[in-house]
């Protein structure tokens, strides 16, 4: 059943099914959020989206709580990816004070001077401690001294069995998920389980690879698929096409075709670009060609999709009830190829149908194309809700339906 993971947090408890007040409470958070080199947050959505359950422990009186994240990938304590830089951020969004802990044990001396005004602490990246990633049981087990309840509301940490995620509700007398990870799950479980038909699933990014298992597994569940991006090219060159100097994965050629025969065993219908917009040089791009799939020109690689393929999508997405989309379809972060991913964000806007978008490029797409607020639901998980997609079990689900 592809949507196993769905089903199986159908029923797990929320953070309103329980008591909080005089708590200590622990809640898993994503502040992994994006940054400029001057530590500017470029896009504060997953600490504003980790509001609803924070403010809910504070209003119902939680004793303390403590905020756990990790930031980035630090090899060991990089100051870097100290989330110092995260704090300031979250004392402005949640209007109050937050404390700052070093390590658990200044967190533990924290909660014990915990007054009614400075009782929500933010300890520093989880990733410093080796255990975390290890998912270790002595890391596990000290974070849990933290804390009476532990919620989990990280959705897009989710796909990582680690100590913050994972481990901890070994540890924890009760364990129950956040107000993010159940919207995250009743949006899933709207596309998934048992969505308005037709389903469209719009795929983009620049890998198949990443998106093989995506692609074969998704079938049992959606009626047609747009393939867009850098991804297309290699479907484009299973079909024969010569795409010039575009990207394109040889190695996955054959598993393109074998993709496109096991949608039509499925009766799922794939659209692939008809058209493409192509240049000589992505940095200096004088040389831009719009040009049909088949004829683009020697030394020139595809980087959007081109009018006509625009016009067909949009038809496509019209068409649809429900639109789940993972994947910018052109380099869109450059004006000149954007016009493909940002006219379909306008055709998806269109629509009555339910828009689920999942990824951080995807999201950055839509937002840039001024179409964020039209959009059913953003997903704060990137590879959480790709894997969710899969039909995979995030391991963090499991853990807190087991308790
Ligand atoms: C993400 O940004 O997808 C999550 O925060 C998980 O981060 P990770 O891929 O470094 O585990």
């Amino acid at each position: 059943m592809k949507e196993a993971g769905i089903e199986l947090m159908k029923n797990t408890k929320s953070v309103r099914d329980i008591e909080v007040k005089n708590k200590r409470v622990l809640i898993r958070v994503d502040f992994n959020v994006p940054m400029d080199e001057d530590f500017d947050i470029s896009d504060d959505t997953r600490i504003r989206e980790a509001l609803p359950t924070i403010n809910h422990c504070i209003d119902n009186h939680a004793k303390s709580i403590v905020l756990v994240s990790h930031l980035g990938r630090p090899k060991g304590k990089m100051p870097e990816f100290s989330l110092k830089h995260v704090i300031k951020r979250v004392e402005r969004l949640l209007g109050r004070d937050v404390a700052f802990a070093e390590n658990i044990e200044s967190a533990q001396a924290l909660q014990e001077g915990a007054k009614r005004e400075h009782n929500v602490i933010l300890l520093e990246n989880i990733r410093f401690y080796e255990g975390e990633e290890k998912n270790s049981d002595e890391l596990s087990s000290k974070l849990a001294t933290l804390c009476d309840i532990y919620v989990n509301d990280a959705f897009g940490t989710s796909h990582r069995a680690h100590s913050s995620t994972c481990g901890i509700a070994k540890y924890a007398k009760e364990c129950v998920a956040g107000l993010l990870l159940k919207k995250e799950i009743d949006s899933f479980a709207k596309a998934m389980a048992n969505p308005l038909k037709p389903v469209l699933l719009i795929v983009g990014g620049s890998k198949v690879s990443s998106k093989l298992a995506l692609l074969h597994n998704i079938l049992d569940v959606v009626d047609k698929i747009i393939i867009g991006g850098a991804m297309s090219n290699t479907f484009l060159k299973a079909l024969g096409f010569d795409m010039q100097k575009s990207l394109v994965e040889d190695d996955l050629v054959t598993e393109a075709y074998n993709i496109l025969n096991h949608a039509k065993e499925k009766k799922v219908k794939i659209y692939l670009p008809v058209d493409v917009v192509s240049t000589d040089n992505i940095k200096d791009h004088r040389n831009i060609k719009i040009t049909p799939a088949q004829d683009i020109p020697e030394g020139f690689m595809a980087v959007d999709m081109g009018p006509a393929t625009s016009k067909l999508f949009s038809e496509v997405v019209r068409d649809s009830q429900t639109i789940i989309w993972n994947g910018p379809l052109g380099i869109y972060e450059i004006q000149a190829f954007s016009r493909g991913t940002f006219n379909l964000a306008h055709a998806v806007s269109d629509t009555y149908a339910f828009s689920l978008i999942g990824g951080g490029d995807t999201a950055d797409a839509i937002d840039k194309a001024g179409e964020r607020d039209n959009m059913s639901f953003i997903s704060t998980g990137g590879g959480a809700s790709l894997e969710l997609l899969e039909g995979k079990i995030l391991p963090a689900f499991e853990v807190l339906e087991r308790k």
